[in-house]
């Protein structure tokens, strides 16, 4: 798990924490489209899309919820990391 390691990440490598990101520029430790000849060609593709259906999701919604707030949750790490279960959240949407 690469992207967990403490020895890379610190003991919070596991922790939801997106301000790790704030004063990091990232190399070979941070490899979701890995990297060199045969990088994932797709990657611009992917990231492009992915800020225009987040952009499109914050304009129309403005609260998040998560449905079973007391269950444990569940990683399914294989290649990928993946939830264990169903993903049940309610989107609040805004009110224009
Ligand atoms: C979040 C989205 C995506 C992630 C995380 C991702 C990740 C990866 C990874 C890790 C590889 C393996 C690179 C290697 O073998 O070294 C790969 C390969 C590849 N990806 Fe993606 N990918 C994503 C989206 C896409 C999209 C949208 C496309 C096409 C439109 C795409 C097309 C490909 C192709 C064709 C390869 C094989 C490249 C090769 O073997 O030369 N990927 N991707």
């Amino acid at each position: 798990m690469q992207h967990r390691r403490e020895d890379v990440w610190g003991k919070d490598s596991g922790d939801f924490k997106p301000e790790r990101w704030e004063a990091r520029r990232s190399g070979w430790e941070y490899l979701p489209f890995n990297g060199g000849p045969r990088i994932c060609i797709g990657q611009q593709f992917a990231l492009t899309e992915a800020g225009y259906v987040l952009v499109c999701m914050l304009q129309r919604f403005d609260g998040l919820e998560d449905v079973h707030a007391d269950q444990r949750i569940r990683w399914d790490l294989a290649l990928v990391s993946a939830p264990g279960d169903t993903v049940t959240v309610r989107l609040l949407e805004a009110s224009r």
